[in-house]
């Protein structure tokens, strides 16, 4: 017999049907709750009770540290695939056959010029911009170089509209580097594979022929992966809310960049760099840290600790400190933020504060070490964050409007004044 969930308001029982996952997560569907109570709501701030969809792509357990897409594990996904197999997984729901993925590549790389009038926007941006701000922009305004609607009904369509975006965004991405950095835009090279010709559109000197590196690819590949997807967390709520509207995906996803920015999500790992900076030049004391992320009338978090779901690790941040120490080790790369990072973790992990609740290493705690060995300037830390999620918001996109979602409007308690005259200003 199904599950069910009584709710009792006023001596009136109302009763729910529960959803149950394929991992036997348990929901209470409480769709007709309005309609049944004549009007009570539910109030969830961050939505930290509240499932908003149904969703096949991504499972993760925050208590046993299990993340999979598409069923397949995280750590297996990161050692064995790379990341347009991953994309195309995350997209399309199952690991591409050979002839799929080369399809999937060549159709990439059929559409990965940008129109040369998208420079002069990118030129009217100072220098100093946020790369992110500069990338959010420049992925709206693709759309009018890109106009008309993607008919979502069309498969052909779906797809034109998602290998263009997969081809065009490292473009842009790589281009907001180049800008601060004061070098001349780098078109890619169809000949390398998606993950290498990102690394040459950002890093490729113009008097120099581009030397492709192993290391570097194989590590970029894997931090890429690691950030694919991660159900629905902010800047993916907000992609498919900004989606249920049925506003285009470059849109969707301007704002999903623009939602990922902030330090509490992917903005974070640029503030642990700039943290863990700040205590090296502070001489590297970290329980005055510590304590500092302990007391509540300090601002000071902690970042790149704590996560609305994992309570007990992100197996994200336990292969990338690995990969960290193994990528450094084998570029010998001495970074003393490492060791200030690992001290960090350690005093923390046994502080009586962190364990009550529950606060590990997150993803992006660890990450920043890498992109700076990678030569990658700090300011660039949640492009790549960005980068590596653009698969999973596609395709949270794509299932949204397939599953033909409703449009995202949450309800509210109104908590203000009750009528009240309108009052002259000679009056007031
Ligand atoms: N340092 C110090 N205290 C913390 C931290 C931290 N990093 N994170 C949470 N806490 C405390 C918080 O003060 C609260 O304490 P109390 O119960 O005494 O009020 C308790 O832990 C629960 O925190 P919360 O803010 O209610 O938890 P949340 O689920 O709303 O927030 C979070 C999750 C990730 C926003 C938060 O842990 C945080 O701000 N971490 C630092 C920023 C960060 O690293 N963000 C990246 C997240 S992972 C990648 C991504 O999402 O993009």
């Amino acid at each position: 017999m199904s599950k069910t969930a009584k709710l009792e308001i006023d001596n009136n029982i109302y009763e729910f049907p529960i959803i149950e996952g394929t991992e036997k997560e348990l929901g209470i569907d409480i769709k007709t709750l309005r309609g049944v109570t004549g009007g009570v709501t539910t109030i969830d701030p961050g939505y930290k009770n509240t499932g908003s969809c149904e969703s096949a792509i991504t499972f993760l357990d925050g208590e046993k540290g299990i993340l999979r897409y598409r069923g397949y594990s995280i750590e297996e996904l990161a050692e064995k695939a790379d990341f347009l197999e991953v994309a195309y997984l995350l997209i399309f729901g199952e690991l591409p056959t050979a002839i799929q993925l080369a399809k999937f590549d060549k159709d990439i790389k059929e559409e990965s010029h940008v129109d040369e009038d998208m420079k002069k926007i990118l030129d009217g941006f100072p220098k100093s911009a946020h790369p992110m701000g500069v990338l959010s922009s420049l992925t709206s305004a693709l759309i009018a170089f890109n106009p008309g609607s993607v008919d979502v009904d069309s498969e052909e369509e779906m797809y034109n509209a998602i290998v263009k975006i997969l081809a065009k965004f490292p473009v842009l991405a790589a281009w907001t580097m180049r800008k601060r950095k004061s070098l001349p835009l780098d078109y890619g090279d169809n000949s390398l594979g998606y993950v290498e010709n990102l690394h040459k559109m950002m890093f490729a000197r113009p008097n120099k022929a581009y030397e492709a590196n192993k290391l570097i690819n194989d590590a970029l590949d894997k931090l890429l992966i690691l950030h694919a997807d991660h159900e629905q967390n902010c800047s993916t709520s907000t992609v498919r809310i900004v989606g249920s509207s049925h506003a285009g995906l470059f849109a969707s996803l301007s704002a999903g960049i623009s939602a990922l920015w902030g330090p509490l999500h992917g903005g974070a790992n640029q503030a642990v760099i700039e943290m863990l900076e700040a205590i090296k030049a502070d001489g590297g004391d970290t329980a005055k840290y510590i304590e500092k992320a302990k007391d509540k009338n300090d601002p000071f978090r902690l970042m790149g600790f704590g996560h609305r779901v994992y309570k007990n690790f992100d197996p994200r941040a336990k292969i990338i400190k690995q990969s960290a120490e193994e990528i450094l080790g084998d570029m010998g790369v001495e970074d003393p933020v490492l060791d200030i990072a690992k001290g960090l973790a350690k005093v923390a992990l046994e502080d009586e504060y962190f364990v009550k609740r529950k606060l590990y290493p997150n993803v992006d705690f660890y990450s920043g070490i890498i992109y700076r060995a990678l030569g990658i300037p700090t300011e660039m830390f949640t492009v790549m964050f960005a980068l590596g999620r653009l698969p999973g918001w596609i395709a949270q996109w794509r299932e949204m409007r397939l599953r033909k979602e409703p449009i995202g409007r949450p309800r509210q308690i109104y908590t203000g004044e009750n009528y009240r005259d309108f009052v002259k200003v000679e009056n007031r």
